[in-house]
């Protein structure tokens, strides 16, 4: 018998509506998939701080810091990524369930990883942004200088160098993020945030 078997759910009085309603807003995944360096972070910063304008209660989770933090123990082999990602997806859910808008930037390299995540977390509270900048301009930029070390054989299993990245099949929305300013692809999402009905004061 699996230790699962033996759970129940307790159902708390405070619900999810009524943490919303206090909120004036409902609870969103914002997730942001694409390359190191295609500016996953940076359009998700500059658009957490318009909705935090508008409002909103929000929080942002990204690969580097949940990496030192909850998922230390994990590296990037492919199990490593589907276990982090399925661990970051059930604690964006969490947050959806408070009430806040989260938006969580990671490689999500894989097709795989994107049905795992919509898996755990509803359609209804997931939206689907593809940072999509080619290879070629993210290594020419490589902030964090982890491209040139890719190259060198000095980092292993480097997304888009040793290991795969796939395009977003469906995202909801593609930001090309080496065409378009920053400020102009945070517009983009709240054009489309706002026109679905995504966000919206409850
Ligand atoms: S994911 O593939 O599991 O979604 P995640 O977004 O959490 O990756 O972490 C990516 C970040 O880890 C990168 O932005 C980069 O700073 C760092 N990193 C370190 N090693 C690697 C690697 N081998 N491949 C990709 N990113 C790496």
């Amino acid at each position: 018998m699996a230790a699962m078997d033996n759970l129940t759910p307790h159902k708390f009085q405070v619900t999810r509506a009524q943490r919303e309603a206090l909120n004036n807003h409902k609870g969103l995944v914002i997730w942001f998939s694409g390359l190191s360096g295609s500016g996953k972070s940076t359009i998700a910063s500059a658009l957490e701080q318009q909705l935090h304008l508008q409002q909103m209660h929000t929080y942002s989770l990204d690969g580097d810091n949940i990496r030192l933090g909850i998922n230390r123990d994990l590296g990037f082999s492919t199990e490593d990524r589907t276990e982090n990602l399925r661990r970051i997806a059930e604690i964006a859910k969490l947050f959806a369930d408070a009430g806040i808008v989260v938006l969580a930037s990671f490689i999500t390299p894989t097709e795989e990883n994107r049905n795992q995540i919509n898996s755990i977390i509803p359609a209804e509270d997931i939206v689907h942004i593809f940072v999509n900048c080619p290879l070629e301009v993210c290594e020419k930029r490589d902030v964090k200088g982890l491209y040139a070390k890719a190259r060198k054989g000095e980092i292993k299993n480097f997304t888009g160098i040793d290991a795969p990245f796939e395009a977003h099949q469906k995202p909801d929305i593609t930001l090309h993020s080496h065409l378009f300013s920053v400020q102009q692809c945070v517009q983009q999402t709240l054009d489309y945030l706002h026109s679905t009905h995504k966000i919206r004061k409850s």
